[in-house]
């Protein structure tokens, strides 16, 4: 089966056609990032304009690069939730549009499940139950995937995402949008111990939740306090030191969580999954546990077509298609479809 799949969620236009859930036929990506690093971030009207103008030529270069004509398309999905609204809007017409006029079912992905999807065209030996950690720009979660289509999370950010922290950081330290790129890449040239006091806070009522706008706030007073006293800091171990606090917290709080849930195969995905050192002390905590450990292509670790492609197979066999009047939502819960 043949899924033609969008992703407008934010800031990249993404077109893809996958297999049967698995083999990813081909994928196009359209990033918006270096209009968007003007501002500092994503300027919801402008992504919205952008998805307007490219979505039908990431359209066009997936069917070249497969070498599949529309006719050889058995359904279409998109993602229609949770992401900016103006965006996802853009990539949900279009598909309904094709849906409407070659007659093909329209199959709603949200775009979370499509992160946990892009560890299938990464790893084809891996299938549910497994333990995930979702991380991006919007989002820190660790989810029970039972099986394809039903998903649990089992603890969350309280305040901000982890990517969103990166990202704040950066912008504190002067780097460009977004920022946790760019943290990863010069942590390799600071001190990861300089800055030992970096807050790693436990959140009342559950043990499992995060909370992440303390680190921010630390270097925002860090970097203050250095400026009153007419001192500067050294932004490479700053970086170093957040990029280690924070993969700290999250790897560890993981392990303690799958541990004390008897979880013994774990994976991770989302845009911070790309996190040079999240990936390695992963692999390193799992092998010492002899817990199995997955993790996306570097190229499936930001949002992609693909993954809403993947997952879309997995709704489509369950029945999870919709009629062509389903609307876009700004958020929603991964267990809700
Ligand atoms: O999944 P994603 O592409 O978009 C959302 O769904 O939000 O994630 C984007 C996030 C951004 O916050 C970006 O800074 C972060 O992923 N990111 C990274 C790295 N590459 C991307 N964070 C840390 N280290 C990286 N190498
Ligand atoms: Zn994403």
């Amino acid at each position: 089966m043949k899924i033609l799949a969008f992703e407008t969620s934010c800031d990249d236009t993404s077109a893809s056609i996958v297999q049967d859930g698995r083999k990813v036929l081909s994928s196009c990506v359209a990033s918006q990032i270096s209009e968007h690093t003007l501002y500092g971030g994503v300027v919801p009207e402008i992504a919205s304009r952008r998805h307007c103008e490219s979505i039908k030529k990431v359209c066009k270069e997936v069917f070249k690069r497969a070498c599949v004509n529309i006719e050889d398309i058995d359904a279409v999905s998109a993602t229609y939730a949770p992401g900016l609204i103006g965006s996802l809007l853009v990539g949900l017409n279009f598909a309904k549009g094709i849906c409407l006029s070659k007659r093909l079912p329209l199959i709603p992905v949200h775009h979370l499940r499509g992160h946990v999807a892009s560890l299938y065209i990464s790893n084809i030996d891996l299938s549910p139950p497994f333990l995930c950690m979702i991380v991006s720009g919007g989002h820190t979660h660790i989810v029970d995937v039972r099986n394809y289509t039903e998903m649990q999370v089992l603890a969350r950010t309280r305040d901000d995402a982890a990517g969103e922290t990166f990202d704040k950081v950066a912008r504190c330290l002067g780097l460009p949008y977004p920022g946790g790129m760019y943290i990863d890449k010069i942590s390799y040239k600071g001190n990861p111990c300089a800055y030992e006091n970096i807050p790693r806070p436990e959140v009342e009522g559950s043990k499992y939740d995060f909370s992440f706008s303390g680190i921010k706030t630390f270097v925002i007073n860090t970097i203050n306090n250095a400026k009153n006293r007419g001192q500067e800091i050294n932004i490479e171990d700053m970086a170093a030191s957040v990029r280690f606090a924070i993969v700290d917290y999250m790897v560890s709080k993981f392990i303690m969580i799958a541990k004390e849930l008897g979880y013994k195969k774990l994976a991770i995905c989302g845009g911070v999954s790309a996190n040079t050192l999240f990936r390695d002390t992963m692999k390193k905590e799992c092998k010492k546990l002899e817990f199995k450990f997955f993790m996306p292509k570097l190229e499936y670790c930001g949002d992609n077509a693909a993954m809403i492609g993947s997952q879309g197979y997995y709704e489509y066999i369950n029945g999870n298609i919709s009629n062509l009047d389903i609307n876009a939502f700004s958020s929603k819960d991964i267990s809700l479809r």
